[in-house]
């Protein structure tokens, strides 16, 4: 059973209603993976630990920014090598860093590493034998500072979102998602010629529009089951898939209302 901590539905400039939920600090995507850490809203950066969901032991720290993400829904679903032809499996994710305060969009991982691991090898191959990926990213140059940017300083610090992109199967549907899980950096990163460079990391703005016409329009339900059977006959839910209608277009994004919190 569930203990339903925070429920959120809210909308944003009037797009469709929004109901992906956290439950007891985690945060269901609209796909298989749930964030575990950073909660949404938290002011991130280097140099100061941050105390961050509702656990007070849960500690997310510094010259990283750091996501940690279950791939198998809570044990749903077992880890890669998946069985052949498994209804339901990750096919890879993909994770961006982008703003369009700050016009950046960083790549955290495209599945391919750069030097020094600037930007991540594909997150589902790392740590083979944890549930949960625990992604480390070092904060690119431009990110560096204290506070919030202050006019004149060359800073891109700022609002961003931690844009978690799924490529993966759900009851045999083939399907792409897209989350955004708003943070502000805002805390200390440190000085260090190590940085790698943001103009190495830096991608394209896309429209919204755009996002929005690229993703399926897919809302999971915490504790919803997902159909593992490999094809061998679990009764009724083989097929289910084929049943519901997945509409192209929306991308999550969780909303305010964690401030205050935060504020305290
Ligand atoms: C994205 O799609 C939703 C649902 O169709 C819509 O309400 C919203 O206006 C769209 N946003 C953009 C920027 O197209
Ligand atoms: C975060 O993503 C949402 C759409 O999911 C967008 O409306 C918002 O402007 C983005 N925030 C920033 C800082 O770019
Ligand atoms: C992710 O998986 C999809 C579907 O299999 C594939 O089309 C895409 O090229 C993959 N992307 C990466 C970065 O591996
Ligand atoms: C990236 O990190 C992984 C895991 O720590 C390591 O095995 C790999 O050599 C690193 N790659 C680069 C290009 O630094
Ligand atoms: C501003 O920062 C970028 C990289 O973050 C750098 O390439 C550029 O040279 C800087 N511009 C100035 C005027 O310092
Ligand atoms: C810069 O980063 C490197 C590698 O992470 C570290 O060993 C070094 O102490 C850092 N230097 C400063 C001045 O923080
Ligand atoms: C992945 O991201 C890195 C860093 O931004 C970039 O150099 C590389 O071209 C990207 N690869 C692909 C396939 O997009
Ligand atoms: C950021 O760049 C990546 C790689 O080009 C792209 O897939 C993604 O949609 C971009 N994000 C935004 C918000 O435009
Ligand atoms: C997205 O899916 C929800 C729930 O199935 C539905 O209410 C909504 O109309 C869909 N939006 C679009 C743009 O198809
Ligand atoms: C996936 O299949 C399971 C098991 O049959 C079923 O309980 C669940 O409702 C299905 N989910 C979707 C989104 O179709």
């Amino acid at each position: 059973m569930f203990c339903y901590h925070e429920i959120l539905a809210l909308s944003l400039l009037g797009r469709a209603v929004t109901a992906q939920q956290i439950v007891n600090g985690q945060i269901y995507t609209p796909g298989i993976a749930i964030v575990d850490a950073p909660q949404p809203n938290t002011p991130l950066g280097g140099g100061e630990s941050s105390l961050v969901g509702s656990s007070p032991s849960l500690l997310t720290v510094t010259d990283f920014l750091q996501v940690a993400l279950d791939v198998t829904s809570d044990g749903q679903l077992q880890l890669p090598p998946y069985p052949s032809n498994s209804p339901t499996e990750i096919y890879n994710i993909t994770i961006f860093l982008s703003s369009y305060t700050t016009g950046k969009n960083f790549t955290i991982s495209n599945g391919t590493a750069t030097a020094g691991n600037a930007s991540l090898g594909e997150i589902m191959e790392q740590e083979p034998s944890s549930t949960v990926k625990h992604v480390n990213w070092v904060w690119p140059d431009c990110l560096v500072g204290n506070g919030p940017a202050l006019s004149g300083d060359n800073s891109s610090r700022g609002a961003y979102n931690i844009s978690i992109r799924q490529n993966f199967k759900l009851n045999g549907t083939n399907m792409y998602t897209i989350f955004d899980l708003p943070i502000e950096v805002t805390n200390e990163i440190s000085a260090n010629d190590s940085r790698p460079s943001c103009n190495s990391l830096n991608n394209n703005l896309l429209t919204q529009n755009a996002l929005n016409a690229s993703a399926n329009n897919f809302s999971r339900i915490p504790g919803s089951a997902l159909d593992t059977s490999n094809g061998k006959g679990s009764g009724s839910g083989i097929g289910a898939g084929s049943m519901v209608e997945w509409r192209t277009a929306v991308h999550w994004i969780w909303i305010a209302s964690f401030t205050l919190m935060f504020a305290l």
